[in-house]
């Protein structure tokens, strides 16, 4: 695989680079509530500038549904990107279309621009190969077939997409420092990792993770699950979950793996429940065999959150993807904190993967330092430690 040190010492100085980064932020209305995205897209960005070259920028946010749509517009993270540059950073109202050549034509070397939502053409994420490669034609004209691509945006490696897959096809490709460094640290998950490894798991859907879970069963030491997905497993455990989440299409999967691995895999014991999903609602903290019919389930409680310190600290090797509860409403975020804080206070490689597992991190005040490595993808972390072959980084390996 080509890399961006690669491109620069080739020489940059006046050549246009199309860079696709992952500028995907979560917005609350046009405020952004955690730009990690953004800053982790710095190096590739400021090594490009440093070298001379004219930089275009590609990017999604959110899921439009491939038309424009001012709610998805990139505007803040461009204004984001343009504060933590110290430089201004135009952004070009459409993403293939005129103001996106005019704002091309107009860079000086050295000189960074931001297209807007690639998402805004359904060609974006279209199935059909021909669709999406008329996209990543549209893109190549916009920077001219002389052109670089610099694959940056490690969150959407693992999706087909024009501006991730189409167009490392269309121009030479190389890979950015993100993309590098994040595939260098999750194949240090795979290959040999120390132990003992715990892989702690959280978020809504089991059926998301199942893929996940069922290729690391053999190779880890612990698995420990929290948020809304621990309660198909303590369904399956027999427990009643009343109004917590629940996938019953997952119960008889959750009991074999519990037959199976149920050494390996730790469940919460305790949970703060509420009889709304809301920060007012009454809230109690109960055993897992205490959940009445009408309380749901929104965090693990204080004694399982001990439980999945202890294991934390006792680990070499620590992989976390998911909230362990609804941390975004203060009284359901304890035991979120609380592993956060454990991982972050261990000496082990620690890797945390995931939007909303690193955005917990930084909104909630725990020392980002603690970790070896956070993530910028949880889908592209978990595809990958799944063993899947994510097209993004395939595509640039040739
Ligand atoms: C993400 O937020 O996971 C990435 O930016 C990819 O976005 P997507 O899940 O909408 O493809
Ligand atoms: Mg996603």
């Amino acid at each position: 695989m080509h890399t961006l040190d690669d491109l620069l010492a080739s020489g940059v100085a006046g050549r246009t680079v199309l860079v696709r980064a992952d500028l995907n932020v979560p917005l609350d209305g046009d405020v952004i509530t955690d730009d990690g995205r953004i800053r982790a897209s710095l190096p590739t960005l400021r090594a490009l500038l440093a070298g001379g070259a004219k930089v275009v920028v590609t990017a999604h946010l959110g899921r439009p549904k491939g038309a424009p749509d001012p709610k998805y517009s990139l505007a803040p993270a461009a204004t984001r990107l343009g504060e933590l540059l110290e430089t201004s950073v135009p952004l070009a109202d459409d993403f293939v279309g005129p103001s996106a050549k005019a704002t091309v034509a107009a860079l000086s070397d050295g000189q960074l621009a931001v297209l807007e939502n690639v998402r805004f053409d359904a060609r974006e994420t279209s199935k059909d190969a021909a669709e999406r490669g008329a996209l990543a034609d549209d893109l190549v004209a916009v920077v001219g077939a002389d052109a670089a691509f610099v694959s940056d945006g490690f969150g959407v490696v693992h999706r087909k997409q024009a501006s991730v897959y189409d167009v490392a096809q269309r121009l030479p490709h190389y890979a950015g420092y993100l993309v590098s460094n994040e595939t260098a640290v999750l194949k240090k998950l795979t290959v040999d990792p120390e132990r003992p490894y715990a892989v702690i798991l959280g978020g809504s859907k089991v059926s998301d993770k199942l893929g996940v879970i069922t290729h690391l069963l053999p190779e880890v030491d612990k698995l420990l699950i929290g948020g809304g997905m621990a309660y198909t497993f303590l369904a399956a455990q027999g427990y009643g979950v009343g109004k917590s989440l629940l996938q019953e299409d997952q119960i008889e999967t959750c009991k074999g793996l519990l037959a199976g691995s149920g050494d390996k895999i730790v469940l919460p014991t305790d949970v703060v429940v509420a009889d709304a999903f809301s920060a007012d609602a009454a809230i109690k903290t109960v055993g897992v065999d205490g959940i009445e019919d009408d309380w749901m389930g929104l965090d693990i409680g204080p004694t399982s959150a001990a439980n999945f310190a202890e294991v934390v600290s006792g680990a070499a090797t620590v992989f976390w993807n998911g909230p362990m509860g609804v941390f975004e409403l203060a009284p359901f975020a304890a035991g979120t904190k609380a592993v956060a804080e454990a991982i972050a206070a261990s000496p082990s490689f620690s890797v945390v993967g995931g939007g909303d597992s690193a955005a917990a991190v930084r909104t909630l005040g725990v020392d980002e330092a603690g970790f070896t490595h956070i993530s910028t993808g949880g889908g592209a972390s978990l595809e990958y430690l799944e063993g899947k072959e994510l097209p993004g980084i395939a595509v640039l390996e040739d």
